[in-house]
C-alpha cells in the first residue's frame, strides 16, 4: 500500500469533513469510520498511523453518550481525542479544541510517523488492490449512467480488473443531446469497457405518457429504470458484486450514527432481495473534487469529469407537465444549442448549471408572414455552492441574442425565447 492512513473516529462531531480535509491538505490520507468500529475492523484498514477521537456537539444520541470499543485502546495506535475526555489518552492528548495546524502537524508527522504520501496516484494505486483483494477473479455489474460518480467509478473498476467489469448504460430517451453517444465512445471504444447499452427510450415514454404530475414523473423513471437494470442483471450470471458511485456527502446526507439524515440517498438502491450484491465503492471516502481529480488521473476526458450536475430523470423535468415527443426534441435541441453557445463565451467553466425548459403551452407568433402557434424556450443559468440557495448568471447580452437567435432557427416547433430571472428562493432550480 502506498499511502499512510489517519482514521478519524466519528464521536458526535459537526467538524469531521473539515478535519478530514485539513489532514488531507497536509498531505496525508485520512478517513472518517463511525464510532462503534471493532478493533478487527480498523486493523483491517491498511497502513492505519494514528486514530483520532472526534467528539462534538453530537455525542449524545439517543439519551446515550456514544463511545468507542474499550478494545481499540489497546491496538496501539497513537491517539488524539478532540472534546472527548478520556482517560485512557494521557492529558496532553486530549484537546477541547479543534487542533490548529501546528498541533495537527505534530500529531501527523511526530507522533504518527506519517509520511505526506496522499495523492490520487498513491489513492488510485491502492484502491485499485484492495477492489482485486475485495473482488478476486469474480464479476461486478455497474450502473453507468454517465454522470461523474459512476464514471469514475467505471473507470477505477476497469483498471482493476478489466472485463470482470459489466457496465450497463441505460438510456432512459431523457439524455441530452449525444450523451448516451458519448458514454459508449469512451467506456466501450476507448476504454475496452464489458458494456451493455440498453436503449429503453421507447417504453419509458410510454410510462410517462399523459403524466403530468411532477413527482410521479420522478417515481415512473426511478422505478422503470430499476426494473430495466434488474432485467439485465438477470440475464447476466455469476455476478457477486454491485459497483456504486458512492461518495463520501452521499453518505453524510443519508445520515451517519451520530448526524441525522438531510435527504435520503437514491444511487440503485430498490433491487429485488433475490438479486443480492456485495458492494464495491472505491469512492465512498472522497469529496466531489477529489472525484472529479480521481477521474482525470484514470484518463477520463475532461467534459465528462468537470460536466454541470444533470437530474436523474434528465429532461423529463424540463420538458414540463405530460411529455410530448416534440417538446421533449425542443428541450433537448435547445439544450444542445444553449451549452454550445455558453463554451464558445468560455461560461461552462464559470456557471454552475444551465439549461432549457419548455413549458406545455403555446404561444402566437409569426413566420413567413403566417400566423403560428409554438411553445417557448426558457434558459435558466444560475450559481450556487450547495444548490440550497441559487442567484441568476448575468449572462452578457450578446451571448443571450445569438443563443435566441440561433434556437429560433434551428429548434421546430418554437416561436420565443426568455430567460429565466428568478432566484431560489423562492424559484426552486429546477422547474418541476
Ligand atoms: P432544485 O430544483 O431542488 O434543484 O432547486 C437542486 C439541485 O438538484 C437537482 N435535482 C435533481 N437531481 N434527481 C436528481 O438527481 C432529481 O429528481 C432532481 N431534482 C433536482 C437540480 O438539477 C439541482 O442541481
Amino acid at each position: 500500500m502506498k499511502q499512510d492512513l489517519i482514521v478519524i473516529l466519528d464521536l458526535g462531531s459537526t467538524q469531521n469533513t473539515v478535519l478530514a480535509r485539513e489532514i488531507r491538505d497536509l498531505g496525508v490520507y485520512s478517513e472518517i469510520h463511525p464510532h462503534d468500529i471493532t478493533a478487527k475492523e480498523l486493523q483491517a484498514l491498511p497502513n492505519v498511523k494514528g486514530v483520532i477521537l472526534n467528539g462534538g456537539e453530537n455525542r449524545v444520541v439517543d439519551g446515550q453518550e456514544v463511545q468507542i470499543r474499550e478494545e481499540l485502546y489497546g491496538l496501539g495506535y497513537p491517539m488524539i481525542s478532540i472534546n472527548y475526555p478520556q482517560s485512557k489518552c494521557s492529558d496532553s492528548d486530549i484537546l477541547s479544541v479543534m487542533p490548529n495546524q501546528d498541533t495537527l502537524k505534530k500529531f501527523l508527522f511526530d507522533t504518527c510517523g506519517a509520511e505526506a504520501n496522499w495523492n490520487m496516484r498513491n489513492f488510485i494505486e491502492d484502491q485499485v488492490e484492495l477492489i482485486r483483494q475485495q473482488v478476486g477473479d469474480r464479476k461486478v455489474l455497474l450502473a453507468l449512467s454517465g454522470g461523474v460518480d459512476s464514471s469514475v467509478v467505471a473507470a477505477m473498476l476497469i483498471r482493476a480488473i478489466g472485463t470482470q467489469l459489466t457496465c450497463v448504460h441505460v438510456n432512459h430517451g431523457l439524455m441530452r443531446k449525444n450523451e448516451s453517444e458519448s458514454v459508449v465512445k469512451v467506456f466501450r471504444d476507448e476504454l475496452h469497457a464489458n458494456l451493455i447499452y440498453v436503449d429503453a427510450s421507447e417504453r419509458f415514454l410510454g410510462k410517462l405518457s399523459g403524466v403530468a404530475d411532477p413527482e410521479q414523473k420522478r417515481k415512473i423513471i426511478g422505478g422503470e429504470f430499476i426494473r430495466v437494470f434488474e432485467e439485465e442483471a438477470r440475464k447476466l450470471e455469476g455476478i457477486d458484486f454491485l459497483g456504486q458511485g458512492t461518495i463520501y456527502p452521499d453518505i453524510i446526507e443519508s445520515g451517519t450514527k451520530t448526524a441525522k439524515m438531510v435527504k435520503s440517498h437514491h444511487n440503485v438502491g430498490g433491487l429485488p432481495e433475490d438479486l443480492k450484491f456485495e458492494l464495491v465503492e472505491p469512492l465512498k471516502q472522497l469529496f466531489k473534487d477529489e472525484v472529479r481529480a480521481c477521474g482525470v488521473e484514470l484518463g477520463l476526458p475532461h467534459d465528462m469529469v468537470y460536466r454541470q450536475p444533470f437530474p436523474g430523470p434528465g429532461l423529463g423535468v424540463r420538458c414540463l407537465g405530460a411529455i410530448t415527443r416534440d417538446r421533449l426534441e425542443a428541450v433537448r435541441e435547445a439544450d444542445a444549442i444553449l451549452r454550445e453557445e455558453f463554451a464558445r463565451a468560455g461560461l461552462d467553466k464559470k456557471v454552475w448549471q444551465y439549461f432549457t425548459v419548455v413549458p406545455d403551452f403555446k404561444s402566437v407568433g409569426m413566420k413567413n408572414n403566417a400566423r403560428v402557434f409554438e411553445y417557448m424556450v426558457i434558459i435558466r443559468a444560475i450559481n450556487t455552492v450547495d444548490a440550497m440557495t441559487a442567484t441568476v448568471e448575468k449572462v452578457d447580452w450578446d451571448v443571450l441574442e445569438r443563443i435566441t437567435k440561433r434556437i429560433l432557427a434551428e429548434v421546430e416547433n418554437v416561436n420565443r425565447v426568455c430567460y429565466d430571472m428568478s432566484p431560489k428562493p423562492p424559484a426552486t432550480i429546477e422547474f418541476e
